[in-house]
């Protein structure tokens, strides 16, 4: 059976600093701020037609967003996310790393005839990132296909958000979970250790390769690739067949709220999962 699960909409992290944060991804990515709202402790930005990224600080008292606080959900802390650029870019995002003082760390994840090469960095509060070269005109494309983007000549040329890595202290019941309980496509796991791959796309396909599919990767308390973790208390938000989506999350018996904006979900490992109609 298809997916419900159709493309990967937004990220929020958890900062200390907002003003940092803001001037680290406006300068660094040139992403465009649509909002930022100190009282509340927000700042969002624009990725492109269809995601965005947010920038929550914890504030006591108070809630950075009244829809999503009534489940109690926080910025992610160190999570470990990926960014889409598109492949023949990867070198001047070295130049551009450079001259903010950015340290980087190059890997290939692909092979020696087909090598798919990817840049490892993190931003001022520990947050793990990368920069992943995409195919635009691969076979595999997600509902929100990435398009080449005008940035600043200064900022990394980043055309979409491609995967967020969050960790799970009950493995093997995440592994049973996500897809009962929310409909998440498994692809398949690692060999060497507990790391599990979802693509955001009603049906299965394989990762690597420059695909511009977007990706949501479960692990145990690990630290990844260039050492990455993956995220706690994250909130990520998926384009989804809502309804479809509804009904499992009330059949797992979820704690979840319903209504026009879309579905929230808490999930039993302090992730909050928000399901919006593309
Ligand atoms: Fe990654």
């Amino acid at each position: 059976m298809d997916s419900p699960i159709l493309d990967l909409a937004g990220i929020t992290l958890e900062v200390n600093h907002l003003p940092r944060g803001v001037r680290f991804y406006t300068h660094l990515f040139g992403l465009d701020l649509t909002r930022h709202d100190d009282d509340k402790g927000v700042a969002e930005f624009r990725v492109n037609d269809s995601q965005s990224l947010t920038l929550w600080k914890p504030i006591t008292r108070r809630k950075n967003d009244e829809r999503l606080g009534k489940l109690r959900a926080r910025g992610a802390s160190h999570l470990h996310f990926a960014w889409q650029v598109q492949e023949a870019d990867l070198e001047r995002c070295k130049t551009i790393l450079d001259a903010y003082d950015v340290h980087w760390t190059e890997l290939d994840l692909g092979t020696p005839e087909r090598p798919d090469r990817t840049l490892y960095f993190y931003d001022p509060f520990g947050h793990g990132l990368e920069l992943r070269g995409v195919n635009l005109s691969d076979e595999r494309q997600p509902t929100f296909p990435p398009k080449p983007t005008e940035r600043s000549a200064h900022a990394l040329p980043v055309i979409g958000l491609r995967e967020a890595a969050i960790g799970f202290s009950d493995y093997d019941a995440m592994k049973e979970r996500l897809p009962r309980a929310y409909g998440f496509c498994f692809v398949k796991e690692q060999d060497d250790r507990d790391f599990a791959q979802f693509v955001l796309s009603p049906r299965p396909e394989l990762d690597g390769d420059g695909t511009p599919q977007r990706w949501l990767y479960c692990w145990d308390p690990q630290i990844g690739l260039a050492d990455m973790h993956g995220g706690d208390h994250a909130t990520l938000k998926f384009y989804a067949d809502v309804d479809a989506v509804a009904r499992r999350v009330a059949q797992a018996g979820l704690e979840h709220g319903h209504d026009d904006l879309g579905l929230v979900v808490r999930d039993p490992e302090g992730h909050v999962f928000e399901f919006v109609h593309p």
